[in-house]
């Protein structure tokens, strides 16, 4: 599947197919006829499991590689990782011509990518995302960027890549807990714009669990299209994009109330759809059958680690939250599946009552 990312002053395609990987080098040299080398920026895990694939393909079409390795996790998304990885390209040489490669999950694609808009002013960057988050996510957009100890994403640069290859073969090794967490992001553009991809994920939930390839490449491609479709209108999120935070308001507030230790970010979000569901079905912004189909369909892909935070602490978190203006919470909520709105007045007692909800529902 072909689907372009239509945004200013060049847009960019994404590729989704199993075993693309083999295929890279010849994809690159379509783009970059005339160019010599490329940097791939991975961390060791995806180095040793898919490095040697990458490297082979590239070697093919005449690609000088060189890996430029970091350490993984959310910890080392970080101005000091940003300044080891430049001084890297640095001393291997790597100029204005380089090809950068963000070989990873969305961390590396983050940094890789704030890294390609800054270093000589500016490289080329091609993203090859290897967790269904950053497949279906972050790899499609151009938001780079890194942690302060004061908060996540608080540094970055809109920096869009030259091409997208999404290969969800590369899913057969990434850990369970961080594959299903990754899906309620798909389950989440259902709900937003696509009722076919929703229904799909409710059907066959065991294949998809299962990784069948035909099915992953189905879930990512659909859920690729609705955020391409997102960003191609609103690149610079002023209005539309928002939609795209369906399920992380909340979702955010418990990452924070627990120090982004507890919950994956997706299984957050998955609580966050939960109660965006119930308070969308409370104010009648909804039907209860479509909310309760909301709440199924998360539940349905798996254990979820329990909520224990305290509700009022959860709403304090809600109304301090850097994208919170003027005390007013924003939330994304479900008219119907496949259509969302954006909402500020909901009563806070409603949300309370939706978090307390998802006690009830954790026991
Ligand atoms: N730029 C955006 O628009 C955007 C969107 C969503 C998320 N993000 C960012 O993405 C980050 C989260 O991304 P993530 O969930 O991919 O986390 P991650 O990059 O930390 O990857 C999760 C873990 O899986 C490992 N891994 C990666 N690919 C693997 C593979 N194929 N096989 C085995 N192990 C593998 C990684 O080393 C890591 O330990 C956050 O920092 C978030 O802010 C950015
Ligand atoms: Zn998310």
């Amino acid at each position: 599947m072909r689907i372009t990312i239509a945004v200013q002053p060049r847009g960019y395609e994404a590729l989704i197919e199993n075993g693309l990987l083999c295929h890279a080098g010849a994809l690159l040299r379509e783009i970059f006829p005339h160019r010599k080398r490329c940097f791939v920026v991975t961390v060791p895990v995806v180095r040793r499991r898919w490095g040697l694939a990458l490297q082979a393909s590239l070697a093919q079409r005449r690609w000088e590689t060189t890996f430029v390795v970091m350490r993984q996790g959310e910890r080392h998304k970080s101005l000091a990782t940003l300044q080891a990885l430049a001084g890297k390209l640095a001393e291997a040489g790597a100029d204005r011509d380089a090809v950068l490669l963000a070989f990873g999950g969305g961390v590396v694609g983050d940094v890789a990518g704030f890294l390609a808009s800054v270093y000589m002013r500016g490289l080329d960057i091609v993203h090859i995302p290897t967790t269904v988050v950053a497949q279906l996510d972050a790899s499609i957009g151009g938001k780079t960027g890194v942690n302060l100890r004061a908060g996540k994403n608080l540094i970055g640069t809109f920096h869009q890549p030259r091409l997208v290859l999404i290969d969800p073969q590369m899913l057969s090794t990434l850990p369970e807990r961080e594959f299903r967490s990754g899906l309620y992001e798909a389950l989440k553009c259902g709900v937003i714009g696509s009722p076919e991809l929703f229904s799909h994920i409710e059907n066959r939930r065991e294949r998809i669990l299962a990784r069948e390839a035909a099915e992953l490449e189905y879930v990512i491609g659909e859920s690729v299209k609705l955020k391409a479709a997102v960003v191609s209108a609103d690149e610079r999120e002023t209005g539309l994009r928002r939609i795209l935070n369906f399920g992380h308001t909340i979702g955010h507030a418990l990452e924070s109330r627990t120090d982004y230790r507890y919950f994956l970010h997706g299984e957050a979000v998955a609580w966050g759809m939960v109660a965006a569901a119930t308070i969308a079905a409370t104010i009648k912004k909804t039907d209860r059958a479509t909310a309760e189909r909301i709440g199924r369909a998360t539940l349905a892909l798996g254990a979820l680690p329990r909520v224990r935070v305290n509700a009022r602490h959860v709403l304090h978190s809600l109304q301090s939250d850097k994208k919170t203006k003027d005390g007013i919470v924003h939330f994304v909520l479900p008219r119907q599946i496949g259509k969302v709105e954006v909402v500020n007045d909901v009563p806070k007692a409603v949300v309370l009552d939706a978090i307390e909800q998802l006690r009830v529902f954790s026991r």
